[in-house]
């Protein structure tokens, strides 16, 4: 089946357009899903929040000032007033060697928007962010992807930091694949790494088997940090591990070639990029 298609395929390379072709044009817009798209990424990835009326869009922050000129949490406004907001403007002022008049109407976009658009000709790769503060994301986000049919098509994987968040997505449709999210920082007492498993079971110590068993119960990959403030903080030991416990690694975000580069070489199975074009020009 499409779907089974869609698990095996996990254990080849997949890329990641991390909110679109977001290096080169305003994240989380349908221009940056256009560019990913076209160029070829196996999945096109966005963080789903909800709008105070329940409506479902791609949006990273919680909060509306660093990519729109909205003020405040967005889940506190409706999907009317957050389509009056402009969502490009601040993307010419930060880069201004990448502004272009192009990107002008640039809107939030919705979850249907973006299936109506991409439909089945795309795979998706969507967050559940920040749950605690979108209370019911998990039921709005099923009921979209069985209305697009987008699960048993195999087009979908479902990420989240919060393990709760991804149990709840499976009480309400078990098929759905799972990418547990981790984020992985040395330890402030000592030379040891810490794993947070955000929600969960804060400050657990360094990652065993038992962790990863865990999370393969509900889930079919983990997706890493690989760096904190600048430093490594994963290797091949880590990837090797995960992937013995039968969950894919994909690590984010991963922008610049020799990065890429070496976590190929440790053979993870997908790297979330601002900058597909440069990962798949690496790999061809
Ligand atoms: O979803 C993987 C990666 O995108 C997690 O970090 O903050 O970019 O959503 P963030
Ligand atoms: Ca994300």
């Amino acid at each position: 089946s499409p779907l089974e298609q869609q698990l095996k395929d996990l254990a080849s390379f997949q890329v990641i357009a991390h909110r679109g072709a977001s290096g080169h044009v305003p994240e989380s817009s349908m221009a940056a899903l256009e560019l990913a798209h076209e160029w070829g990424a196996d999945y096109l990835e966005l963080d789903i929040q909800m709008t105070a009326d329940g409506e479902l869009v791609a949006f990273h922050d919680d909060t509306l000032e660093r990519t729109s000129n909205g003020e405040g949490h967005i889940n506190d406004h409706t999907l009317a007033e957050l389509k009056d907001l402009d969502a490009e403007a601040w993307f010419n002022d930060t880069y201004p060697d990448q502004a272009d008049e192009a990107f002008m109407g640039t809107e939030i976009l919705t979850l249907e928007e973006v299936f109506s658009r991409f439909g089945q000709n795309a795979r998706y790769y969507l967050e559940t962010k920040s749950p605690q503060l979108n209370p019911g994301v998990e039921a709005a986000l099923v009921k979209r992807l069985e209305a697009f049919d987008m699960i048993d098509t195999g087009r979908v994987l479902v990420q989240s930091f919060e393990q709760e968040s991804l149990l709840k997505i499976h009480e309400l449709n078990d098929d759905i694949p799972l990418i547990q999210l981790v984020w992985y920082s040395p330890s402030q007492e000592d030379s040891e790494r810490l794993v947070e498993w955000r929600g969960t079971t804060p400050g657990a110590p360094d990652i065993t088997d038992e962790h990863l068993q865990a999370v393969a119960d509900y889930a079919v990959g983990l997706g890493s940090n690989y760096r904190y403030e600048g430093e490594q903080v994963i290797d091949e030991t880590f990837i090797r591990q995960a992937q013995d416990n039968g969950l894919a690694v994909h690590i984010y975000t991963v922008n610049d070639t020799d990065h890429m580069q070496q976590l190929i070489d440790w053979g993870v199975n997908g790297l979330f990029t601002d900058y597909p074009d440069r990962l798949i020009e690496l790999i061809e």
